[in-house]
C-alpha cells in the first residue's frame, strides 16, 4: 500500500513555517505539486527555503505569497495556480496565528486578525478551491474525489481555552465550516475533513517548549509524553489527501498523543 498524490496540484497555505512546512514537506514526497503559500514579504525567505527542501529531494513546486485573510489576493492564488498548473487538487487550509489576551483586555484588533486568518482565510480559499474543483470536474487519471479539503483546526476546537478566546471561537467555527461544506458538497465527490493538531513543536507555541519548566508543565497535558512534530501532521495529511481516504469526509481527527482525553483525569474526577 503506497499513499500515491501523483499528477496532483496542491496549496498548502502557511506554508513557510510550523505545520504547514511539514505538510508541504509530506505531500510533495508522495508526489504532489505543491504551492507553498506564505503571508508576507518578510516570510519568503523561509518560503524559498522549504520549496529548496522540496526540490532536493526531487519534489516539485513554487513559492507564493497572499495573506488569505484578503479575498482579491486569495482569488488571485487560485487564479495563478491553475493558469501554471492547469488546476487545484487538493487545498490544505493551514495559515493561522495566535494574539492571546486576557478576553476583558481583548482588542478588536487582536478579535479580528485572528478570526481573519483563522476563519476568513479558511472560508475564502475553501470557496475558491471548491469552484475549480467543480469546474474541472473528476479526473480519475488524478484522483478517484473530485477534490479534497483538509482543514487545519486544533484540540481547541473542543477544549476551551483562558486566554486565547479569539483563536479557540476560530477553531470551534472551522469545525462547523468543515462539516457543512462536507455536507453541501459530497454529492459531488469534494471531501472535507480537519485535523486536530494537539501541540506541536513550532514557532507558534515556541513558550510552551523553549524551557524545560515550560516543557516540562506542556507534557503534564499529554499522556503521550511528547511533543508532535510537523511530521506527524504531515502524515496524516498526505493519507487523508490520497484516494486511500476515500471514504473519509466531514470528519476531525485528532492528532495530540492524547491530549483530549484530558491528563489531569488520570488523577482526579
Ligand atoms: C496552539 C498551540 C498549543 C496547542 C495545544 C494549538 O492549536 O496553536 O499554541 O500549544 O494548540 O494547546
Amino acid at each position: 500500500m503506497e499513499i500515491s498524490l501523483q499528477n496532483q496540484v496542491a496549496v498548502v497555505t502557511g506554508a513557510s513555517s510550523g505545520i504547514g512546512s511539514g505538510i508541504a514537506k509530506s505531500l510533495a514526497a508522495a508526489g504532489a505539486t505543491v504551492v507553498v503559500n506564505h503571508s508576507s514579504e518578510r516570510s519568503l525567505g523561509e518560503a524559498q527555503a522549504i520549496l529548496k527542501e522540496i526540490t532536493d529531494a526531487g519534489g516539485n513546486g513554487i513559492t507564493y505569497q497572499c495573506d488569505v485573510s484578503k479575498e482579491d489576493q486569495v482569488i488571485k492564488m487560485f487564479q495563478d495556480t491553475v493558469s501554471q498548473f492547469g488546476t487545484v487538487d487538493i487545498l490544505i487550509n493551514n495559515a493561522g496565528i495566535q494574539k492571546d489576551a486576557k478576553f476583558t483586555d481583548m482588542t478588536l484588533d487582536q478579535w479580528n486578525a485572528v478570526i481573519g486568518v483563522n476563519l476568513t482565510g479558511q472560508f475564502l480559499c475553501a470557496r475558491e478551491a471548491i469552484k475549480e474543483f467543480l469546474r474541472r470536474g473528476i479526473d480519475t487519471s488524478r484522483s478517484i474525489a473530485c477534490g479534497k479539503i483538509i482543514h487545519i483546526s486544533s484540540v481547541h476546537e473542543i477544549i476551551p481555552w483562558a486566554g486565547h478566546a479569539n483563536y479557540a471561537a476560530s477553531k470551534g467555527a472551522i469545525r462547523m465550516l468543515m462539516q457543512t461544506l462536507a455536507q453541501e458538497y459530497g454529492a459531488d465527490k469534494i471531501r472535507v475533513n480537519s485535523i486536530c493538531p494537539g501541540a506541536i513543536q513550532t514557532p507558534i507555541n515556541k513558550d510552551a517548549w523553549s524551557t524545560p519548566q515550560a516543557l516540562n508543565s506542556l507534557l503534564n497535558l499529554i499522556p503521550y509524553n511528547r511533543i508532535g512534530q510537523p511530521q506527524d501532521i504531515g502524515n496524516l495529511a498526505a493519507f487523508l489527501a490520497s484516494d486511500l481516504a476515500d471514504y473519509i469526509t466531514g470528519t476531525s481527527i485528532f492528532v495530540d498523543g492524547a491530549m483530549t482525553t484530558f491528563e489531569s483525569f488520570s488523577t482526579g474526577g
